[in-house]
C-alpha cells in the first residue's frame, strides 16, 4: 500500500513539475491530489498519463494525507503548513517561509540527507532557494576534499524562478519588441526582454538583496556555518535554467583535475568540461534534466588555493520540485514515515 500525496500549488511552475516528477520516478503514491487557489477549481493538470482536477486548498481535509508538497508561496505556507502538519502529514515546503527556522530542517538530499530526521519538531521540511540548491550540490564534494573557506558567486537566474506570470512577461515583452508595441513591465522592475536585471527579491539595509542573503544563510545551514559566502543575483532573459559563476577558496590545495574527479563521482553532479567551443553546458540544455552540470573548472591564480567554475541546473527541478520529491523519497527510504492507511 502506498502513500497519499497532496501537491499544493499544482497549477504553478513548480507544482506542475512536481506532478511530472512524481510520475516519472514512479513515486509510491496510491493517490495524488492537486490543490491550488479558488481561481483554479476544476482546472485539469497532468500526472503521468492521468488528468487530475484541481481542488481548492481552502476546504480540503488533510486528515488522510501522508505527504504534502507545498509550492504556493510564503504567505500560503505560513498559514497552511502548520495546520497541514498538525493533521499528521509531513509538509515539504518550497517557499522561503520556514527555511531558517531552527526547528525545520533545510535539506538537499545529496548534501545533508541526515538532517531530514529533524522534521518531527514541526512536521515541516524546507527546500532551499533554487540558486542555493544547485550551488551546494556542486560545493559539497569540493568541501569534503579541501575544506572551503570562501565562495564568491554571481548568478544568472531564469524568469521561471519568479513564477508563471514572470515567464509570460518575458514572452510578451519579447513579442512586443518584434511587433514594435509598447513594453509593459509588471512582474519585474525593469524590462527583462533583451536585458538583465541585477536585482532579485527585496533590498535589505546593507544593500544586498534578500535573494543574495538567502544564498549566504542557506548555504551555511545546509553545508557548513563556517563557509563565507557573498553573492550577486541577476535575473536574465532565459525561460528555464539557472547558471552560476562560482569562485571558491580552499583551506587545502585542490587542482582543477582533482576537483573534476571529485565532482564526477558526486551524486547529482555531471561534469561537462571540454576546453573548446561548445564544451560546456548552457541553461537551454539543462531544461528537463535532473543533474547539476559543472563546466569551465579552472584554477584561480589570484589566491593560494582556489577554483573558478560554471554551474547550471533546471531551477524548476533540482531547484524546487525534484529536490522536494527526493526529500519525500528519503523519508520513505529511511523509514521515517509510514502510510496512514497502512498504519490504521
Ligand atoms: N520557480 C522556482 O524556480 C522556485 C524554486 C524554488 C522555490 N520556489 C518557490 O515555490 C513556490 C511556487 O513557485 P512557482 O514558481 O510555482 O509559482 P507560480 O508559478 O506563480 O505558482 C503559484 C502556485 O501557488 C498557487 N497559489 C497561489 N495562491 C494560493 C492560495 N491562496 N491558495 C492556494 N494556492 C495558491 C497558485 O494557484 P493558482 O493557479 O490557483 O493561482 C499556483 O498553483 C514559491 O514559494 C517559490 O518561491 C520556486
Amino acid at each position: 500500500m502506498g502513500y497519499k500525496v497532496a501537491v499544493v500549488g499544482a497549477t504553478g511552475n513548480v507544482g506542475r513539475e512536481m506532478l511530472n516528477i512524481l510520475a516519472e520516478r514512479a513515486f509510491p503514491a496510491d493517490e495524488v491530489v492537486a490543490l491550488a487557489s479558488r481561481r483554479s477549481q476544476g482546472v485539469e493538470v497532468s500526472y503521468g498519463d492521468k488528468i487530475l482536477k484541481v481542488k481548492t486548498l481552502d476546504h480540503y481535509d488533510f486528515s488522510d494525507i501522508d505527504i504534502c508538497l507545498m509550492s504556493a508561496g510564503g504567505a500560503v505556507s505560513k498559514e497552511w503548513s502548520p495546520k497541514i502538519a498538525a493533521s499528521g502529514a509531513v509538509v515539504i515546503d518550497n517557499s522561503s517561509c520556514w527555511r531558517m527556522d531552527p526547528d525545520v530542517p533545510l535539506v538537499v538530499p545529496e548534501v545533508n540527507a541526515e538532517a531530514i530526521a529533524g522534521f518531527r519538531k514541526k512536521g515541516i521540511i524546507a527546500n532551499p532557494n533554487c540558486s542555493t540548491a544547485q550551488l551546494v550540490v556542486a560545493l559539497k564534494p569540493l568541501h569534503d576534499r579541501a575544506k572551503i573557506k570562501r565562495v564568491v558567486v554571481a548568478t544568472y537566474q531564469s524568469v521561471s524562478g519568479a513564477g508563471k506570470e514572470a515567464m509570460d512577461e518575458l514572452f510578451a515583452q519579447t513579442k512586443a519588441v518584434f511587433t514594435v508595441e509598447e513594453i509593459e513591465a509588471k512582474k519585474f522592475p525593469k524590462r527583462i526582454a533583451f536585458n538583465l536585471i541585477p536585482h532579485i527579491d527585496a533590498f535589505m539595509d546593507d544593500g544586498f538583496t534578500k535573494e543574495e542573503w538567502k544564498m549566504v544563510v542557506e548555504t551555511k545551514k545546509i553545508l557548513d556555518p563556517k563557509i563565507k559566502v557573498v553573492a550577486t543575483c541577476v535575473r536574465v532573459p532565459v525561460f528555464i535554467g539557472h547558471s552560476e559563476a562560482v569562485n571558491i577558496e580552499f583551506e587545502q590545495p585542490l587542482s582543477a583535475d582533482e576537483a573534476r574527479e571529485a565532482l564526477r563521482n558526486a551524486p547529482g553532479c555531471l561534469v561537462i568540461d571540454k576546453r573548446e567551443a561548445g564544451g560546456y553546458v548552457t541553461p537551454y540544455e539543462c531544461v528537463g534534466e535532473d543533474a547539476t552540470y559543472i563546466s569551465r573548472v579552472r584554477e584561480d591564480p589570484t589566491v593560494d588555493s582556489g577554483l573558478v567554475l560554471w554551474c547550471v541546473s533546471d531551477n524548476l527541478r533540482k531547484g524546487a520540485a525534484l529536490n522536494a520529491v527526493q526529500i519525500a523519497e528519503s523519508l520513505i527510504n529511511r523509514k521515517l514515515i509510514s502510510a496512514k492507511k497502512k498504519a490504521a
